[in-house]
């Protein structure tokens, strides 16, 4: 026997007071409590990547996530990020590089970029780039690396590498 434990999640802006399993995932709060949908459950064990949402900034994989331990956290979605009318500058990337097909990755996919290119401008290493900050380089081989947990069983690699590269060097420029 257990007893479910308040948890407080702010999801898109929207502040939301749940009761919940304490085992519950962040992405069975978001899909089954919230009716987040765009947040896919591919493996459900941390090796696809489609689960990925921002947590208080920071990429995360919401089906190895804990909401309980998330308690007053900020979670961002793709539905989060932009609009159709008022795309992120990623979804519309996405849109103009045709950085999908079925589009089963691509809220993962989207959410996992916005967050990685937050961890490059941060100097945060890889194994590509052990020190970003003596080094700074934005190229496939760097985007692929710190992409490589985000899997596309259609195969979009090419085109959602350079729908990343844009948006990374866009904003590489503007920071100059
Ligand atoms: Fe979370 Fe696959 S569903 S990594
Ligand atoms: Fe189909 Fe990536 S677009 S899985």
């Amino acid at each position: 026997v257990h007893m479910n434990i308040p948890v407080q999640l702010t999801v898109n802006g929207e502040s939301h007071q749940l009761d919940l399993d304490p085992r519950a995932s962040v992405l069975d709060t978001l899909r089954d409590r919230l009716n987040v949908m765009s947040v896919k459950k591919g493996c459900d064990h941390g090796q696809c990547g489609a689960c990925t949402v921002l947590i208080d900034g920071k990429r995360v994989l919401s089906c190895l996530s804990l909401s309980a331990s998330y308690d007053g956290s900020e979670v961002v979605t793709a539905e989060g990020l932009g609009t159709p009318e008022h795309l992120h500058p990623m979804q519309q990337a996405f849109l103009e590089h045709d950085g999908f097909q079925c589009g089963y990755c691509t809220p993962g996919q989207i959410c996992s970029a916005v967050g990685m290119l937050d961890e490059l401008a941060q100097g945060m290493p890889s194994h590509v780039t052990p020190d970003v900050r003596q080094e700074p380089q934005f190229n496939d081989a760097e985007i692929r690396e710190r992409m490589s947990g985000n899997l596309c069983r259609c195969g979009a690699y090419v085109n959602i590498v350079s729908a990343i590269r844009e948006v990374g060097q866009t904003a590489q420029t503007q920071a100059v």
